[in-house]
C-alpha cells in the first residue's frame, strides 16, 4: 500500500467511525428529537478543540453473532476539548451504535480520559445516552461499570464531574451520575430508574409510565436526583459550558476571577423596603440575591426542588461564589429534610472546590411534624450544620429577618465558624418566635385567664416585650455573634469587601481519614 493510500484509509477509517450506527440509525436519532453523540460534543466544547482518543476501538466480544458486527469507537465518543479555553474531559455514549450500551472496551474507554483527567486536574463531562450493559457481554460489562465507579468516587472531591442525561440511564448504570456532582436531564427525552416500569409492575403490581417514574421532570421536583431541567440538549449543553464558568479546574485551584462593570458600591436603596412589616408576610428572596450580586447574574441549581432554599452560583466583583438562602415565598422559607439535604450537598461541593459561601438568612426554624420526625429531619438537618461547620471556604453570612433556634445555629452561624456574619436592622435572632414562646414562658397564667380578649390582650403585651428584647439583631451583636449590623442598600458592597479580605483565609481541619458525615 503506498503512502498515499495510507493516508486515505485513515481518512476513510475516521469517516466510518463518525458514522457510527450508520444514517438510518442517526436519523431514527434525530426523529427523537436527540443528537448524536458527536453532535453534542460540538456544541459543548469551544469550536474545533475536540481531541478525540479510541476511535478505532471495537468490542472483543465473540459471543451471539457480535464478531460480525463491529463499529469503531465501541459506542462512546472520548476525548478531550476546552470550554472558554479551559482544559475538558468528555465521553458520550452513542446510541446508535448497539443503543450506546456498555462493553468491556467501551467502559475501558470512559476508564481512560477518567484516569486523565484526574492526572492533569481537569473536570469531566459524561453525556449518558444508553441502554445499559451490553447483554451479549456479560459480566465484563458489569465489571466495566465498576470500573467507572470506582473512578467516579475518587475523582469526587479532586475534579468537578457533570453528567448529562439524554436518554435512557436505567439499572446499575444510573450509579455513575449519581456519583457525580451534578446532573443535568433533558425533558422528555430522558429517563432515570434503577428499575423501569415492567419490573416494578411484575414486582409490585404497580402501574407507572417511563417518563411518571423516571423523567426530567419527576427528577427535578420530586427525588432532587436531577439539579437541572432542560427544554432540549443544546440548551442544557450550553447550560453546562455555564456552570463550568463559576468553577476551577480542581480541588487545588481556585475559581476563575472574571472583571466586572458592575461598580462594587452599587447602593440598592430598595433593598431598605424589601422587608415587610408585618413579619408573617413573605417576600421573594431571589430580588434580594439578584440585587447584590453582579449583574444580576445567578445559576440557580435544583430550581424546582425543596423550593424552600435557594442554591446557586454567581459572582461577586468577578469573583464566583455559592449563595444559599431560605426563601421566605415558599413555606415561608423553613429548613425541612429535602431542603437540609439539597443545601448541604451545595455546601459540600463548593468547599471542595475552594468557592466561598454566601448565606441569605430568613428562616423561621425547622419544619415541625410527624412525617419530617418519622423522615429523619434530625439526621437531615444535621448534615446541612455538618457541611457548615466542616467548610474552611470564607463564609459570608447576612441575616435579613428571622433566624430562630436551631435553625439560626446551622445556617452558617459564628459558632460554625462563620467568617463574617451580618445582619440587617430587620434580624431577628432569638431561639423562637414571640408567639411560641410567650405560650411556653407564660403557660401557667394563660390558663387562667377565662375571658378570650382579657387573654389576647396579655399575649399581645408580652410577646411585644420579648420582640423588644429579641426581635432585633442587638442582643445577638452584643455578644459579638454578630459583626456588624448593616443597612441593606449597602449589601453588595459590605459583602464584596468581606470576599476580598478573606481571599487569603487559610483554615484546616484536624488530620484524619475522612469525617463522618451523619448519612
Ligand atoms: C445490547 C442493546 C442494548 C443492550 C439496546 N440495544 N440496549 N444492545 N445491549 N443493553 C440495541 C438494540 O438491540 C438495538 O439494536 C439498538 O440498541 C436500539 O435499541 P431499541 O430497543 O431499538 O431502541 P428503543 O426502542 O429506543 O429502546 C431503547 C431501550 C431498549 C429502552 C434502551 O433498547 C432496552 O430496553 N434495552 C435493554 C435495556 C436493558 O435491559 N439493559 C440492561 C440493563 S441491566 P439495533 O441493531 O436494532 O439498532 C444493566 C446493569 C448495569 O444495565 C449494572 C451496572 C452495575
Amino acid at each position: 500500500m503506498s503512502n498515499t493510500d495510507k493516508i486515505k484509509k485513515l481518512i476513510d477509517l475516521r469517516e466510518q467511525a463518525r458514522k457510527g450506527g450508520g444514517e438510518e440509525r442517526i436519523e431514527g436519532q434525530h426523529s427523537r428529537g436527540k443528537l448524536t453523540a458527536r453532535e453534542r460534543i460540538n456544541i459543548l466544547l469551544d469550536e474545533g478543540s475536540f481531541e478525540e482518543y479510541d476511535m478505532f476501538v471495537t468490542h472483543r466480544s465473540h459471543d451471539f453473532g457480535l464478531e460480525n458486527q463491529t463499529y469503531l469507537s465501541d459506542g462512546v465518543v472520548t476525548g478531550h476539548g476546552t470550554i472558554d479555553g479551559r482544559v475538558i474531559y468528555v465521553y458520550a455514549q452513542d446510541f446508535t451504535v448497539f443503543g450506546g450500551s456498555l462493553s468491556e472496551t467501551h467502559a475501558a474507554k470512559i476508564c481512560k480520559i477518567m484516569d486523565q483527567a484526574m492526572k492533569v486536574g481537569a473536570p469531566l463531562i459524561g453525556i449518558n445516552d444508553s441502554g445499559g450493559a451490553r447483554i451479549q457481554e456479560g459480566v465484563k460489562s458489569l465489571a466495566g461499570y465498576a470500573e467507572i465507579f470506582e473512578r467516579n468516587i475518587l475523582a469526587s472531591g479532586v475534579i468537578p464531574q457533570i453528567s448529562a442525561i439524554f436518554g435512557p440511564c436505567a439499572g446499575g448504570a444510573v450509579y455513575s451520575p449519581a456519583l457525580t456532582d451534578f446532573i443535568v436531564m433533558s425533558k422528555d427525552t430522558s429517563y432515570m430508574f434503577v428499575t423501569g416500569p415492567k419490573v416494578t409492575k411484575t414486582v409490585t403490581g404497580e402501574v407507572i409510565s417511563t417518563e411518571a417514574l423516571g423523567g426530567a421532570e419527576m427528577h427535578s421536583t420530586k427525588s432532587g436526583i436531577s439539579h437541572f431541567m432542560v427544554d432540549d440538549e443544546e440548551a442544557g449543553l450550553l447550560m453546562i459550558r455555564k456552570l463550568i464558568s463559576y468553577l476551577p479546574q480542581n480541588n487545588l485551584e481556585d475559581p476563575i476571577q472574571t472583571t466586572t462593570s458592575d461598580p462594587i458600591d452599587r447602593l440598592e436603596d430598595e433593598l431598605n423596603e424589601i422587608i415587610p412589616e408585618n413579619p408573617n408576610q413573605p417576600y421573594d428572596m431571589m430580588d434580594v440575591i439578584l440585587r447584590v450580586v453582579d449583574r444580576e447574574e445567578f445559576l440557580e441549581v435544583h430550581s424546582r426542588y425543596a423550593r424552600n432554599i435557594l442554591v446557586g452560583f454567581s459572582k461577586f466583583n468577578g469573583m464566583p461564589v455559592g449563595i444559599v438562602a431560605n426563601q421566605p415565598n415558599h413555606m415561608a422559607g423553613v429548613l425541612d429534610i429535602d431542603a437540609s439535604r439539597k443545601a448541604a450537598r451545595f455546601v459540600r461541593f463548593c468547599d471542595c472546590f475552594n468557592i466561598p459561601i454566601v448565606t441569605f438568612v430568613d428562616v423561621p426554624g425547622f419544619l415541625p411534624g410527624s412525617a419530617q420526625e418519622f423522615g429523619g429531619i434530625i439526621i437531615h438537618g444535621a448534615k446541612l450544620m455538618f457541611a457548615y461547620g466542616e467548610a474552611t471556604v470564607p463564609k459570608v453570612t447576612v441575616t435579613l429577618r428571622k433566624s430562630y433556634g436551631g435553625a439560626h445555629d446551622v445556617m452558617s452561624s459564628k459558632q460554625l465558624r462563620g467568617d463574617l456574619n451580618y445582619a440587617w436592622p430587620t434580624a431577628e435572632i432569638a431561639v423562637m418566635g414571640a408567639k411560641g414562646a410567650v405560650e411556653i414562658l407564660e403557660g401557667r397564667k394563660l390558663k387562667e385567664i377565662t375571658d378570650p380578649e382579657e387573654k389576647q390582650a396579655f399575649i399581645d403585651e408580652k410577646s411585644k416585650a420579648y420582640n423588644e428584647k429579641f426581635a432585633n439583631p442587638y442582643e445577638a451583636a452584643r455578644y459579638g455573634y454578630i459583626d456588624d449590623v448593616i443597612e441593606p442598600r449597602n449589601t453588595r458592597f459590605r459583602i464584596i469587601r468581606g470576599l476580598q479580605t478573606l481571599a487569603t483565609k487559610k483554615e484546616m481541619n484536624p488530620p484524619k481519614k475522612h469525617t463522618n458525615i451523619p448519612l
